[in-house]
C-alpha cells in the first residue's frame, strides 16, 4: 500500500493546494489529465529521432538505452559490446523545445536538460509547462539561444518500462484508500502498519515486474548516465554541433542542465561522476547527497518550523483578512497553538467526513500533509491554507479532502483500465511507486537494514525537527522497509568535483563551469544548509541565497537578481561570489496576493 499521493513527490517544485491562481490548473490537466499525444506512435531508437508533437512547437523522441549500464559499453557507447538483441532497454521519453534558431546559427547555443525534481516529476510535462518560461530566461536575443529538453527519468511517466506495480487501476486506487484509513505513524500502532504495508508494497513490485526489471535499474546513477547519452546522441544529431564554444579534436560535448529539488541530487550525481562533462549546472533546492543516501531524511525538514511561524505571523498581521485567526489572540503562538491541538488529537482520535459521495478517515496525516505541501510554494498557498485550516479547526474537513495534490484518488475516472507496463501510458498514476524505486534504491546499500527498530527510531527524529509536518514526511524513509531491490549501476560517493581548470575568461561560452547553486532563505524541504553543504564538495562553486521562504528559489518568489545571475552563468559560465543575497520581489500575503512572473509549473 502507499499514499496515492504525491508525498511521493518530495522535493519537486510542485503546487498542490487550490490556489487562486487559474494558470495552475492549466498546468495541472497539462501533466495529469491532458496528454494529447500519442507516445505509443514513437518506436525507440538508439540513435536520436525526433517527431513533431503536441502542438507542434515541440519535438519528441523515445531514445533506446541499455536498461542495466553494468553490463553496457562505456560512455558515448553504451552498446560497444554489439549485444543490442539479448539487452533489456529502457525507452527514455524526450520533449524539446527547440532554440528560436537552427543548429548552425552562431548564436545557436545548444541544448539545456531540465529535472523538475520528485524523483517521480515528469521532464517531459515540466517541458511542456515551463519550457517557453525557461527559454526566455535563458536566452539573449541575437546572442544565445536554447533548446529546452525535457526527459522522463527511467520509470516516469512516459519513460518505458513503467514502474508501475499494479495489475490494474483498481488495484492501485483500493490500496491508496485502504492506506488512507491507517493510523497515524505518531501511535506505536501506526507505525507498525505502515511498516508493514511498505515491506508487502516491495513484495508486491517484485511480484509484478520480477527481480530484474525496472525497480533495480532506475538508480540516480542510471539516470546520470542517461543524460549523458542523451548530450551525445543529442551531438551527433547536430553534426557536432551543441554551442559549448569550438571545441578542439577529441573533446566531448559537455551537459548543460537545470535540475530543481531532487534533480540536484541527480545533478551532484552527474558532476560527480563525470566532472569533465559537466558544461553549465544550476541546482536550486539542494537534497543533501550523503544524508539521502544514508535513507533517513534527516536534512530536510530542519527548517519547516521556521516558515511555519512565517505563516502564524503572517496570519495574526493579516488580522480579520485571516481565517485562521481568532480576535482573542494576543499573538501567532495563539494560533500555532491551536493548529498544533488539532494534529494533536487527530493523531489519538481520528474523525470520518463525508465527501464527494464517500465515508474518508480523517487523520492527522491529511492535516500535516496539507501544509507541509503548501510550504513550498507560500505565495499562491499561504491563503488557501488559513481557510482549509480554519474550516478544520471548525470540523469541516471538505477543502483538504478535496485538495488533489494530498487526495489524488479523488480524481481518479479511470479505475478500470490496465496500467501499461512496457508501452507508454496515457496517463501518468504510479508516482508514488517511483519515489519508492528511486529514493528506496539509491539508499539501499548504505542505509543498513531498515527494520522495525530502525523505523521506531527515524520517526521520532523527524517529529523532533518538525512538530508540523514530520509525520507527513517521515512516510518517505519509511516507504523503504524491506525494499527488495539493490541497483547493480550505482553511485554511492565520494561526492564532489575539482574546480574546473581555468580557461580563457575573454571567450565567453568556452568550456567547463563551475555550479551554480541556488536556495530560498527558508525552504521546508531542502534547508539551505545543504546548498552551502554541496559547495563545500564542488571546486569553484558559488551560492545565491534567494531572500524568500518557499522550495526552491526560482519557486518560491520572483527575483530579478536571481534571473539576472542564472542567464549571465549560462552565458559565461562565471559565477557570482559565494554567498551572494538576492532579495525578492514578492513575499506570501494573506489575503493572496498576486506575484508577476511567478513560475507556476503543475
Ligand atoms: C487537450 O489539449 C489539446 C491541445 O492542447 C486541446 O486542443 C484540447 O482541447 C485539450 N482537451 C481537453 C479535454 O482539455
Ligand atoms: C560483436 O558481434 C560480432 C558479430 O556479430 C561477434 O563476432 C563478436 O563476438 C561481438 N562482440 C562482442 C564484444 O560481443
Ligand atoms: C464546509 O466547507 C465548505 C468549503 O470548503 C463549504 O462549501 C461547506 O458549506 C461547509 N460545510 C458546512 C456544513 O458548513
Ligand atoms: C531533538 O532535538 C533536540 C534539539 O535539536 C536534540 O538535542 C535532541 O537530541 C533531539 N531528540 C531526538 C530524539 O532526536
Ligand atoms: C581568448 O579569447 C579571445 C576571444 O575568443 C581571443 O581573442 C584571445 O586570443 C584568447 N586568448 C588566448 C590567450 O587564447
Ligand atoms: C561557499 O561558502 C560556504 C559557506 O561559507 C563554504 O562552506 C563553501 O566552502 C564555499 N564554497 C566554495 C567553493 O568555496
Ligand atoms: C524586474 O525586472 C522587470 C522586467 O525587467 C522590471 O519590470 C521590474 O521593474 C524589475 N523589478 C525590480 C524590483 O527591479
Amino acid at each position: 500500500m502507499r499514499s496515492p499521493t504525491s508525498s511521493w513527490t518530495l522535493w519537486s517544485a510542485t503546487l498542490l493546494l487550490s490556489s487562486p491562481a487559474s494558470a495552475i490548473n492549466f498546468l495541472r490537466s497539462r501533466q495529469l489529465g491532458n496528454n494529447s499525444f500519442d507516445w505509443t506512435s514513437i518506436t525507440p531508437t538508439p540513435d536520436l529521432q525526433y517527431h513533431p508533437c503536441y502542438d507542434g512547437t515541440f519535438q519528441c523522441a523515445r531514445l533506446q538505452l541499455p536498461l542495466d549500464y553494468s553490463k553496457a559499453g562505456p560512455p558515448g557507447k553504451p552498446y560497444l559490446t554489439n549485444n543490442t538483441q539479448q539487452q533489456q532497454h529502457a525507452a527514455i521519453a524526450i520533449v524539446t523545445l527547440p532554440a528560436t534558431v537552427p543548429p548552425t546559427d552562431p548564436s545557436y547555443a545548444g541544448p539545456v536538460l531540465i529535472n523538475p525534481g520528485g524523483p517521480s516529476g515528469s521532464g517531459t510535462s515540466m517541458a511542456l509547462a515551463a519550457g517557453t518560461t525557461i527559454r526566455n530566461l535563458l536566452d539573449v536575443p541575437g546572442e544565445r539561444h536554447y533548446d529546452i529538453v525535457g526527459f522522463d527519468p527511467r520509470g516516469v511517466a512516459f519513460s518505458t518500462p513503467s514502474a508501475s506495480c499494479y495489475a490494474t487501476e483498481f488495484d492501485r486506487a483500493v490500496n491508496a484508500l485502504q492506506e488512507q484509513g491507517l493510523p497515524s505513524v505518531v501511535t506505536e500502532q501506526g507505525l507498525w502498519v505502515h511498516f508493514e504495508a511498505s515491506r508487502a508494497l516491495g513484495a508486491l513490485c517484485e511480484e509484478t515486474t520480477g527481480g530484474d526489471g525496472v525497480f533495480r535499474h532506475m538508480s540516480t546513477a542510471s539516470v546520470a548516465r542517461d543524460m549523458l547519452e542523451i548530450v551525445e546522441r543529442m551531438y551527433e544529431l547536430q553534426k557536432g554541433v551543441n554551442g559549448m564554444g569550438k571545441r578542439s579534436a577529441g573533446e566531448k560535448p559537455r551537459l548543460q542542465y537545470l535540475g530543481f529539488s531532487y534533480g540536484t541530487y541527480l545533478g551532484n550525481t552527474f558532476a560527480s561522476m563525470f566532472p569533465d562533462r559537466v558544461g553549465r549546472m544550476v541546482v536550486d533546492g539542494v537534497v543533501d547527497g550523503d544524508d539521502y543516501t544514508a535513507g533517513a531524511g534527516q536534512k530536510n525538514v530542519n527548517d519547516a518550523e521556521a516558515e511555519i511561524d512565517i505563516f502564524y505571523n503572517i496570519c495574526f498581521d493579516a488580522g480579520d483578512a485571516c481565517p485562521l485567526r481568532d480576535s482573542q489572540d494576543t499573538s501567532a503562538a495563539d494560533i500555532r497553538a491551536r493548529v498544533t491541538a488539532l494534529l494533536q488529537t487527530l493523531r489519538e482520535t481520528p474523525v470520518a467526513a463525508v465527501y464527494n459521495g464517500r465515508v474518508y478517515i480523517v487523520s492527522s496525516y491529511l492535516i500535516s500533509e496539507t501544509i507541509r505541501q503548501a510550504l513550498y510554494t507560500p505565495i499562491p498557498s499561504f491563503a488557501p491554507l488559513a481557510q482549509a485550516l480554519a474550516e478544520s479547526l471548525a470540523g469541516n474537513f471538505t477543502r483538504v479532502l478535496s485538495n488533489p495534490g494530498v487526495m489524488l484518488s479523488n480524481q481518479r475516472s479511470d479505475v478500470c483500465t490496465e496500467p501499461p507496463v512496457t508501452s507508454p501510458p496515457q496517463q501518468y498514476t504510479f508516482s508514488s511507486e517511483v519515489t519508492s524505486g528511486v529514493v528506496c534504491g539509491d539508499s539501499q546499500a548504505s542505509a543498513g537494514t531498515r527494520d522495525f527498530a530502525w523505523a521506531t527510531s527515524a520517526v521520532p527524529a523527524l517529529l523532533n525537527q518538525s512538530v508540523t509536518v514530520g509525520e507527513a514526511w517521515a512516510r518517505i524513509p519509511l516507504a523503504c522497509a524491506d525494499w527488495p531491490f539493490t541497483p547493480p549501476y550505482a553511485f554511492r560517493g565520494p561526492f564532489g568535483s575539482a574546480a574546473p581548470p581555468v580557461t580563457n575568461t575573454t571567450a565567453s561560452s568556452a568550456g567547463r563551469a563551475p555550479l551554480l547553486i541556488l536556495s530560498s532563505r527558508t525552504d521546508p524541504a531542502t534547508p539551505l544548509d545543504n546548498a552551502f553543504a554541496l559547495s563545500r564538495l564542488h571546486g569553484g562553486s558559488a551560492v545565491v541565497v534567494q531572500e524568500s521562504a518557499g522550495h526552491t528559489a526560482l519557486f518560491s518568489s520572483v527575483s530579478n537578481c536571481t534571473l539576472g545571475i542564472v542567464r549571465e552563468y549560462f552565458a559565461s559560465g562565471k559565477v557570482p561570489a559565494n554567498g551572494t543575497v538576492c532579495e525578492a520581489e514578492c513575499a506570501p500575503g494573506i489575503p493572496y496576493q498576486e506575484c508577476p512572473g511567478l513560475p507556476q509549473f503543475y
